[in-house]
């Protein structure tokens, strides 16, 4: 009987090998042969595991270092640098871009403080990239490093936190791209948006000294009229002036009754007496007019906002409107529609100004009008304030509509309109940072209307 030992293979080998010791001839028993050609066929299994393993092996190392190479390979590649950092801003990786940029190689880089191969001057700036936080928190910034010829180009830098799979903070990512050249572009672009910027203010500039030119030469021409019968009148005062002394002369001088008849008749003193009155209050009109031209040339000088304010719109409507409406007095149906609690910031004297000069035209302009019907209306739109002022009038001539805004333009009597208020108004509009326009309503009508930034 074989001795028992510690596993059926090895007990079945030692009386095999006792049986070939004993008989000195190998003796297969048919039940021991079954035993031992399963062993070699468990060792040929293993073995062939193990190939297999090897092989398997084989291949994930070269797919592992085909990857490695591939990353490595887009890496290398890319022309933005790459930086990785440890959670003590110790530098662990970098690319070739970098490396470039430095002009050291990856033995001299890796290794050292970030804060030791960027720009003294930037540190504060590093500060905010290196530092521990969540996961997706991506910090922006702007680096110089230094190099061996002083300090690099301005780099954007991007850097991303790394996390380790507890979520521990680990260290950041780094990429950037030099914006020197962009920083440069942009200010030579900001340079000619400057100089643009001037050159358009100096035309703006040489065409409102064409148009005061033109200005000018209107109330030149405005004054001339006026000026022309203030003058005559005067001429003819002093004429009747002499008669009249002549006549007083006389008086004194003793003369008979009859010659002072007959003077009074040759000096046509009844004649005189009448023509007084008509004179003078055509000297008056002429010199009202020409101070109404010239107060409105004063109002000229709103190129300059002067003193800025909040003004509420619809106190600054009710009040302009009453006061044209009762300046005109007319018989007009006036409707205000006005949102409360409008506000803009402006001049309040000037934009006043601008809605009694619309109120004023619509007036005269439905002159004619069997029942006048005036409406002005305010509303916010977005981050701005509509003003509109509507009138039932004939609305414009379609060959006045390009004009209306020019200085001097008017279809008013002489005497009854400089033709001022307009471009008066118009400017006043655009210092606010507003367009004044006019439409004529398909059903009769103008509106002029006008947008201003509410505040
Ligand atoms: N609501 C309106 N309807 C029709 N035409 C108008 C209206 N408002 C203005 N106009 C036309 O525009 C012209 C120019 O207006 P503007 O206010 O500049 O001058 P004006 O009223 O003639 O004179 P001023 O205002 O200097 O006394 C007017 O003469 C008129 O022909
Ligand atoms: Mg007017």
């Amino acid at each position: 009987m074989p001795k028992a030992t510690h596993s059926p293979e090895a007990s079945e080998v030692d009386s095999l090998l006792k049986l070939v010791t004993s008989r000195g001839a190998i003796e297969f028993d048919h039940e021991r042969e079954g035993a031992w050609i399963e062993v070699i066929r468990k060792m040929d299994e293993v073995y062939s595991d193990l190939l297999r393993y090897e092989v398997d092996l084989e291949h994930k190392n070269a797919e592992l270092e085909e990857a490695q190479a591939f990353v490595t390979n887009v890496i290398e590649s890319v022309s933005d640098i790459l930086i990785v950092c440890d959670a003590k801003g110790s530098v662990q990786q970098v690319n070739s871009a970098f490396q470039r940029t430095l002009g050291r190689i990856n033995d001299e880089i890796v290794g050292k403080k970030m804060a030791d191969i960027i720009d003294a001057a930037d540190n504060a700036k590093l500060m905010s990239l290196l530092k521990p936080r969540g996961t997706s928190d991506v910090v922006d910034g702007e680096l110089r490093f230094s190099t061996d010829g002083g300090s690099s180009d301005l780099f954007a830098i991007n850097s991303s936190p790394r996390h380790d799979h507890r979520g521990r903070f680990i260290g950041v990512v780094l990429t950037g791209r030099p914006i020197g050249e962009l920083r440069r572009a942009y200010e030579a672009l900001h340079k000619a948006h400057h100089e643009l910027q001037r050159a358009q203010r100096q035309l703006v500039e040489q065409e409102k000294m064409a148009s005061l030119g033109r200005l000018v030469a209107g109330v030149a021409h405005e004054l001339n009229n006026p000026i022309s019968f203030v003058y005559g009148n005067i001429h003819t005062l002093t004429r009747y002036r002499t008669a009249i002394v002549a006549y007083i002369d006389a008086i004194h001088g003793h003369t008979g009754d009859d010659d002072l008849a007959a003077l009074r008749k040759k000096l046509r003193i009844d004649d005189i007496l009448d023509d007084f009155g008509p004179l003078i209050e055509g000297t008056m009109e002429g010199a009202v007019r020409i101070s109404e031209i010239v107060k409105n040339l004063r109002r000229l000088s709103f190129s300059r906002l002067g003193e800025v304010e909040r003004v509420n719109i619809e106190r600054l409507i009710n009040t302009a409107v009453l006061w044209a409406v009762r300046t005109k007095n007319v018989r007009v149906d006036v409707q205000i529609e006005v949102d409360p609690g409008l506000w803009i910031s402006g001049n309040e004297g000037q934009l006043h100004q601008v809605i009694v000069n619309l109120v004023e035209n619509a007036i005269d302009a439905m002159r004619s009008t069997a029942s006048p019907r005036l409406v002005v209306s305010a509303a916010r739109r977005g981050n701005e304030v509509l003003v509109r002022i509507s009138d039932n009038g004939p609305g414009i001539h379609k060959d006045h509509i390009s004009h209306i805004f020019e200085p001097f333009f008017t279809t008013k009597q002489v005497g009854e309109g400089t033709g001022l208020g307009l471009w008066i108004s118009y400017g006043i509009v655009r210092e606010h940072g507003g367009e004044l326009s006019a439409v004529n309503e398909p059903n009769g009508g103008a509106t002029f209307f006008f947008l201003l930034p509410a505040v």
